[in-house]
């Protein structure tokens, strides 16, 4: 499983803990998982290749390294990666966002996508963002349709990841996962346990 990495971040976990309590209002709920999405991506975006770049400072005019942000594509998975998007945009503020929604049926488990919306995908490096893995059934579905635009990596970054979950994604030698949390118990309707509980109704109070 060497392409799923649990960051081991202590404001992280404090921020997850946070998520865990049932009576965390969604404002905050959202909040916590836009914090959530900025410390994956610092650490899945740790070793990038930078480029320089020339800037006149105060002082002087120099070099400097810099990302070329607009070669970054977020793809929040609807409903539940929309907060996950809103903090990663606050980093990376030129990265290009395309949008895939995915649902869940509650009784089957099977993901329908429902819309998609991608840029160019080619030559770009996209970063998915889908707060919970449970069956991975989403995700898989997700990560398909990308891989079908031959962008140049794929990260994808989750707060929760079941243990089948995180055993479906090991299989994804080509995507790197950036995880808060993996190993967690799914129960008989699919749900993760302990987990956060439906990411999406609680990030919109539905
Ligand atoms: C949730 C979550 C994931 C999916 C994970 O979305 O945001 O996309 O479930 O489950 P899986 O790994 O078993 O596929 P959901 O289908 O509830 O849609 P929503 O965000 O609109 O509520
Ligand atoms: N989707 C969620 O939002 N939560 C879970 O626990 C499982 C799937």
């Amino acid at each position: 499983m060497d392409n799923i990495i649990v960051v081991n971040n202590s404001i992280l976990l404090n921020s997850l803990t946070k998520l865990r309590d049932k009576n965390l209002k969604s404002s905050q709920f959202r909040k916590e998982v836009s914090n959530i999405a900025k410390i994956l991506l610092f650490e899945a975006l740790r070793n990038e290749e930078t480029e320089m770049r020339r800037i006149q400072t105060p002082f002087v005019e120099s070099d400097f390294p810099s990302l070329n942000e607009d070669e970054y594509v977020l793809v929040p998975i609807l409903r539940a990666g929309l907060p996950m998007m809103e903090g990663c945009l606050e980093i990376l503020e030129d990265a290009k966002v395309g949008f895939l929604a995915i649902k869940r049926d509650e009784t089957t488990l099977e993901s329908k996508v429902y819309y998609e919306r991608l840029p160019h995908l080619e030559e770009k490096t996209v970063i998915i963002l889908d707060p919970m893995v449970a069956t991975a059934g989403s995700i898989t579905k997700a990560i398909g349709i990308i891989e079908s635009h031959n962008p140049k990596k794929i990260i994808s970054l989750n707060i929760v990841v079941s243990k089948v979950g995180a055993e479906k994604l090991s299989k994804f030698k080509n995507v790197k996962f950036y995880v808060g949390s993996a190993g967690e118990d799914l129960n008989d309707k699919g749900y993760i346990v302990p987990g956060i509980g439906d990411a999406g109704d609680r990030c919109f109070n539905t």
